[in-house]
């Protein structure tokens, strides 16, 4: 049987890319799903292929910014199915821009969704998650968690706050007894409408970047990067690679030491 079969799992950014995709296989595998987005449309569309795979949703509006409504919605999560053991903090934006170029309320806007979304996901299920015999949360940082680059020092700066979190809690849950098992998960590119919605800096050219990300970057396909998560999750790995992207950004940065900028730059640039 499947590991998360008949486990509540709740699911952020659950209307489209990985988040669809995190659901569809876990509706398939026979997982009770809690499923929200900020966009209404794409979370009941979602719960409308998770029906056809014989799963029937709670499917929320929910912007993970509104601390009050992700509070709500963990209660409301408990309240329908009696528990809650998985929580997959996916919900995030990307944004492109120079920290010169990039206003402040761009950097507040990634923070906001893509760090302190985390933020109030984990500390809202948290306590329900403890209840568990056995439980998960699995946040989503990036390969931009794992190095710096140019152009990106908004989303940088929240996926590698999502990085250290992550690891902390980690600590946090083994130390409190290790019922709460978490993970971390750096995709590289993986094709989905990330790039297309992203917010960028005044002066960059929104349908160049899209156009770049889709032709050049984008190498994995989001059901694969649904199972390669679900798999690292199940097995409770505290850091999940999603892409051959990824896990060589990972090994470039760990030894190349401080030459890993000039090293990484020759082989994307290649
Ligand atoms: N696609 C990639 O290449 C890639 C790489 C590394 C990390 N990631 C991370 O994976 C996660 C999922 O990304 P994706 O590629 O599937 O993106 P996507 O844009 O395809 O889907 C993201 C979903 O999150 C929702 N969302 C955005 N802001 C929200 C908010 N404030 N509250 C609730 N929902 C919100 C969107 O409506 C959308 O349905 C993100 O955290 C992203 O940063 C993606």
């Amino acid at each position: 049987m499947a590991y998360f079969a008949n486990r509540v799992v709740a699911i952020t950014g659950a209307g489209a890319g990985i988040g669809r995709e995190l659901a569809l296989a876990l509706a398939g595998d026979g997982a009770l799903l809690a499923l929200s987005d900020k966009s209404a449309q794409a979370v009941a569309e979602t719960g409308k292929l998770c029906a056809a795979l014989h799963s029937e949703p709670l499917v929320t509006t929910l912007d993970v910014t509104d601390r009050a409504a992700v509070l709500a919605h963990a209660a409301a999560t408990v309240a329908h199915f009696g528990r809650v053991e998985a929580l997959f903090n996916n919900a995030g934006i990307l944004h492109v821009g120079g920290v010169a170029e990039s206003p402040f309320r761009d950097f507040e806007q990634v923070m906001d969704v893509d760090f302190w979304g985390v933020v109030n996901g984990t500390k809202a299920f948290l306590p329900y998650l403890q209840a568990a015999e056995r439980a998960h949360v699995v946040n989503m940082s990036s390969a931009f968690g794992l190095v710096g680059v140019a152009q990106h020092g908004p989303y940088n700066a929240a996926k590698f706050a999502v990085r250290g979190f992550t690891d902390s809690l980690r600590q946090d849950m083994r130390a409190a007894g290790g019922v709460v098992r978490v993970t971390g998960v750096y995709p590289g590119g993986v094709l989905t409408s990330i790039a297309r919605s992203a917010r960028v800096a005044p002066g960059i050219d929104a349908a160049a970047v899209a156009r770049r990300f889709e032709e050049r970057v984008a190498r994995t396909g989001p059901a694969a990067a649904a199972r390669t998560i679900l798999r690292g999750a199940a097995r409770g790995e505290a850091k999940v690679l999603v892409g051959l992207d990824a896990l060589l950004v990972d090994l470039v940065t760990r030894i190349t030491g401080s030459y890993h900028e000039r090293v990484l730059d020759m082989v994307f640039r290649s």
